[in-house]
């Protein structure tokens, strides 16, 4: 008989949980969370609760809690969110020693128990976090991503939507770089229905609204006093949801960049293709002077970021 997907969560917190939720409902697989030791009953209760909402809700798939790492062999998907968020008054850069040594180990041990899955890191400061995870793994590019880009550009079609006055659903967003402060809402691919934006919105309007996207995480910590949980959830979901359904959406990514825009060595949010290969491809879009030079300014603060991780 032909056996479900399997969709491991590294890390069984704000995020672990409602990737699990979002897992179970799409029934994309049977889901495994697992978190450190003293978490267990945390992670073996959530399972339970999600498989709970199942029964009520008509969804067939199996959630299962644990610390043991024996249990995520054979996924195919992995997302690690392993680690810990801001609190306010914090950057994301301000994560990066405790989470780099939380990230050692987890890549330790995916690399060792599911070598073969697609993995998605989520943790934060994100770019040099998806670095660590694919020089510890030793896994092709194809098989490494990173989400936040599809997470900031979510965060910019709500805004503009809201200033437009429009469905959300007909606003088509665009955020490259890196996943901080310098990150490059890029104005000539973001649309409505087609029709670019900057014939739309006045210019101070849309760069009060670039500026709240580069700032929307910190927004929300600084109202609930950790970081935002649903949004990245669903973020990270749509990029597992085409690999495993290979339907090859064009979603942004923090990717491993070989050449592309001109830079190597680097993670960086680009557009890429999500199918059944994993990352199958980096798109490469045309960009303006001013969003060349944003790029350059968001990659150089990546590059300091991957240069501090390999110095601790
Ligand atoms: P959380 O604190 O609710 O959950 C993190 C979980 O990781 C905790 O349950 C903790 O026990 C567990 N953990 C710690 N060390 C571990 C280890 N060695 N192995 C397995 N699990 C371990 O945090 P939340 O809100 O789920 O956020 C997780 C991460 O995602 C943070 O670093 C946060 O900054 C980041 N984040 C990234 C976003 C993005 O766009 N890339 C957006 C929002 C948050
Ligand atoms: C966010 O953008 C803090 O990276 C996290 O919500």
């Amino acid at each position: 008989m032909p056996q479900r997907k399997k969709i491991s969560l590294i890390g069984a917190g704000n995020i672990g949980g409602e990737l699990a939720i979002l897992a179970a409902r799409r029934e994309l697989g049977d889901v495994v969370l697992l978190d450190i030791p003293d978490k267990e009953g945390v992670a073996k209760g959530k399972a339970l609760d999600i498989m709970q909402t199942c029964a009520l809700d008509g969804h067939d798939a199996n959630v299962v809690g644990t610390s043991d790492y024996a249990d995520i062999a054979g996924s195919d998907v992995v997302i690690v969110t392993a680690g810990v968020p801001r609190k306010p008054g914090m950057s994301r850069d301000d994560l990066l020693s405790i989470n780099l040594k939380i990230m050692r180990s987890v890549a330790t041990n995916v690399k060792e128990h599911a070598p073969n899955a697609l993995v998605i890191v989520i943790s934060n400061p994100l770019d040099a976090m998806v670095y660590e995870m694919k020089k510890i793994t030793g896994f092709p590019r194809e098989r490494v991503i990173g989400m936040a880009g599809a997470l900031d550009s979510a965060r910019f079609q709500c805004f503009l939507a809201e200033a437009a006055g429009v469905s959300v659903k007909d606003v088509n967003a665009l955020v490259l770089g890196g996943h901080g402060d310098t990150m490059v809402p890029c104005l000539s691919y973001t649309t409505i229905k087609g029709v670019k934006v900057t014939s739309l919105l006045p210019a101070d309007q849309l760069d009060a609204m670039i500026e709240r996207t580069r700032k929307g995480g910190g927004e929300i910590v600084q109202l609930m006093g950790t970081s935002a949980y649903v949004a990245p959830a669903a973020g990270a979901m749509s990029m597992a949801e085409s690999y495993l359904k290979a339907q090859r959406r064009t979603i942004a990514c923090a990717a491993y960049l070989q050449g592309e825009y001109g830079y190597s060595d680097i993670y960086m949010g680009v557009p890429v293709i999500i199918g059944g290969e994993g990352m199958e491809r980096v798109v490469e879009i045309e960009l303006s002077a001013e969003e060349k030079s944003m790029l350059e300014e968001s990659a150089k603060h990546v590059r300091e970021l991957i240069d501090a991780a390999s110095k601790l």
